[in-house]
């Protein structure tokens, strides 16, 4: 039961190729397909969305209002993104972060998320389960109304 958007961001249409050691070797298309799996088997909607534009990734969030739930990785843009966290502020979606990698192990510049603060909760290292968690936490949440952010 609900509807739910997960959003990949910049880059990650190259899953697979793009640096396994650190964010794994299966293709962004057999991710879809575990969180597609999970979706039928659960019984709720999912739309998944990649794109590498910020404004896309804005106008998805802005579609998705209404929905039951958002899972975002905004990859590079969860550094630097200001219009994607208003977006996600705005629409007033209840939010999960996801990070393939664990951002806190890398380099200092990723372990600022500027979406975090908009979001109910981050989940960063677990690789493609990650999604599934947070589909998880989520699938939940359905029909309990929206707490303030940063509180459960
Ligand atoms: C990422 C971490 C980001 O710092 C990086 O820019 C990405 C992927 C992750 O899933 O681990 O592109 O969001």
């Amino acid at each position: 039961m609900g509807k739910f958007l997960v959003i990949h961001g910049p880059n990650l249409n190259l899953l697979g190729a793009r640096k396994p050691e650190i964010y794994g070797r299966l293709t962004l298309a057999a991710v879809n397909r575990k969180i597609e799996q999970y979706a039928r088997a659960e019984r709720f909607r999912v739309r998944i969305i990649q794109a590498n534009g910020e404004g896309i990734i804005v106008d998805a969030i802005q579609n998705g209002r209404g929905w039951d739930g958002l899972v975002i990785n905004p990859a590079g843009y969860t550094h630097t993104s200001v219009a994607i966290r208003d977006a996600i502020e705005a629409t007033g979606l209840r939010a999960v972060e996801v990070h393939l990698s664990n951002i806190y192990a890398r380099d200092d510049f990723r372990h600022r998320s500027l979406i975090a603060p908009v979001c109910c909760g981050q989940i960063s290292g677990l690789g493609w389960n990650g999604y599934i968690l947070a589909l998880e936490y989520l699938r939940g949440k359905v029909h309990s109304s929206s707490p303030p952010k940063g509180s459960l």
